[in-house]
């Protein structure tokens, strides 16, 4: 049952960006000393595993994702003693540990990259891309950055380029080459030694590019304005047949230990996506599932649709999972406001497989809109309506100043959102209706129900174009969670079903009654969860 299925099937997970969440020293960036400091609040609300972007030493070009070494901390956030005691008392209180695992591109500033640039005979020469300008010169091909303009970059000292696929002090590392492998390799063992639980890994479907560097084809449908990454279509930059040995490799890795997790970030569609299992299900134990991120549409048939896609599409035996939100992405309850995250709460919460929350959005956390000259982001420096620092504020602990953040007399990093004194952690504890309360209550109702951890997903026909409806159901265990994604009310016809009990509503005032569910109404915004009687 619940209690014997691996940890990463039957639990949550729950992001944290470490500069965002709790300064413990004064210096208006979150730090690890801070996290450890909140583990009680995550035991708390009741997650399972808290996956930390990177944490390790980075002149910040890209807040992290740039690193100059990849086997200890940046001072910014401790030391590696202080790593030590997260892994450990997070251990103790049966909390999961996930670091980001960064493998596509170095810091220009890392020694492997100094090397290589060094002269065109250095040994580390062939551990990033370098290449000759194009014969009349300029980029080798018309490849582009991620955050914007070409993704080669001249280097003087030996007259070629390297690549970058992000900002420029990120050059990508050269995976075809066997001595990065292993150096990579050996970087998983270091962490995996030390206790860690698992891996995201960033970007992983764009490890390998074509041989033959040839130009990617322009997509039609991009304009100024949007996004960079939507730019080309990315044939010869991503998602190579090649990848799928390089994430056997690394599963290899994690598999001489004991349920160690493997999670991918990747960004494809559906049936891309699901190369990443692998064959033999050897690959990622979790390629993230960015379908509720990524959905231009947030309306009912359109989810459904998606979420049976999705399921339809999964090899025997592989495990979903669903991500809401993350610090590349609009906060969900920006995107679709707070009534509405209520719901996609729930929906996260209820569906089948290993959900990801990012912090602050069990407060209901929005983007923050941050002014121009507060600007970090690479992203947003490139192109301000693509900034990802309004999704990076700091963490809402509690009315006061800097929101319990950090002291009233820092300045923190990013600005906090002026509505803090009302979506806070502090508050919300007190109020029964609160997003966090809802969030933790879907916790508990998930971890208690088997149904609804590790049982079976099948969605329901209905008439009504507003709602979603879909049952989970183990052995004789069996939920319903119905949501109106309208702001009206709404009745749902089931005719399939008699009586139930609301288990839970998303308003936080219908748990208990029993009712009869031929003709289930549903209030504007509402989703309800609900365990039918047998029939
Ligand atoms: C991933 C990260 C993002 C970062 C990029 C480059 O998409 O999530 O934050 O900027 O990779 O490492």
């Amino acid at each position: 049952m619940i209690g014997t299925e691996l940890w990463w099937k039957s639990g949550v997970i729950y992001q944290v960006y470490p500069r965002s969440f709790k300064d413990s020293n004064d210096d208006g960036v979150g730090d690890l000393a801070g996290i450890t400091q909140q583990l009680d609040y995550l035991r708390w609300l009741g997650v399972d595993a808290l996956w930390l972007s990177p944490i390790y030493p980075s002149p910040m070009a890209d807040f992290g994702y740039d690193i100059s070494n990849y086997t200890d901390v940046h001072p910014l956030f401790g030391t590696l003693h202080d790593l030590d005691s997260l892994v450990q008392q997070a251990h103790q209180r049966d909390l999961k540990v996930i670091l980001d695992f960064v493998p596509n591109h170095t810091s220009d500033e890392h020694p492997w990259f100094q090397q290589s640039r060094g002269s065109r005979a250095n040994e580390k020469r062939d551990w990033y891309l370098w290449r000759d300008p194009a014969p009349g010169g300029g980029a080798p091909n018309n490849w582009t950055s991620n955050f914007g303009g070409s993704a080669w970059q001249f280097d003087e000292q030996t007259g070629q380029y390297y690549l970058h696929l992000f900002d420029v002090k990120q050059p990508d590392l050269n995976w075809r080459n066997p001595l990065v492998r292993q150096a990579m390799y050996d970087v998983l063992r270091f962490w995996l030694e030390r206790g860690v639980d698992g891996f995201r890994v960033d970007v992983l479907s764009m490890l390998v590019k074509d041989s033959q560097f040839r130009d990617n084809e322009m997509n039609p449908l991009w304009k100024p304005g949007d996004a960079s990454y939507l730019r080309q279509k990315r044939l010869h930059t991503q998602d190579l047949p090649e990848i799928h040995e390089i994430v056997r490799e690394m599963r290899e890795a994690l598999d001489r230990y004991s349920e160690r997790v493997l999670i991918g970030e990747i960004y494809l569609p559906v049936a891309r996506l699901m190369r990443y299992y692998g064959q033999n299900l050897d690959e990622a134990h979790l390629p993230f599932n960015f379908q509720l991120v990524t959905m231009p549409t947030w309306e009912a048939r359109a989810i459904r649709g998606m979420v049976d896609e999705y399921e339809a599409a999964l090899p025997a035996g592989a495990w979903p999972n669903w991500v809401l939100g993350n610090h590349d992405r609009p906060r969900i309850a920006s995107r679709v406001g707070r009534e509405q995250a209520r719901l996609a709460q729930m929906l996260l919460l209820t569906l089948r497989g290993t959900p990801t929350c990012y912090y602050g959005e069990e407060i209901g956390m929005q983007d923050v809109p941050v002014p121009l000259e507060q600007m970090c982001d690479p992203q947003g420096k490139e192109n301000p309506q693509h900034s990802r620092d309004p999704q990076r504020t700091p963490m809402q602990w509690n009315a006061s100043a800097n929101a319990g953040f950090c002291r009233p007399e820092v300045r923190p990093w990013l600005p906090l959102s002026d509505d803090y004194q009302r979506f806070n952690v502090a508050s919300e504890q007190q109020d029964p209706r609160s997003m966090l309360v809802l969030t933790r209550a879907l916790l508990q109702q998930r971890r208690t129900l088997a149904a609804l951890t590790i049982g079976a997903y099948r969605s329901v026909e209905q008439d009504n174009p507003a709602c979603f409806v879909y049952e989970r159901q183990y052995d004789d265990q069996r939920c319903l969670v119905a949501l109106n994604f309208s702001e009206n009310d709404q009745v749902v016809k089931l005719p399939g079903y008699s009586s139930g009990r609301i288990l839970l509503s998303t308003y936080m005032d219908a748990g208990g009654s029993a009712l009869d569910v031929a003709e289930l109404s549903l209030r504007g915004n509402e989703g309800v969860l609900l365990e039918m009687r047998s029939l």
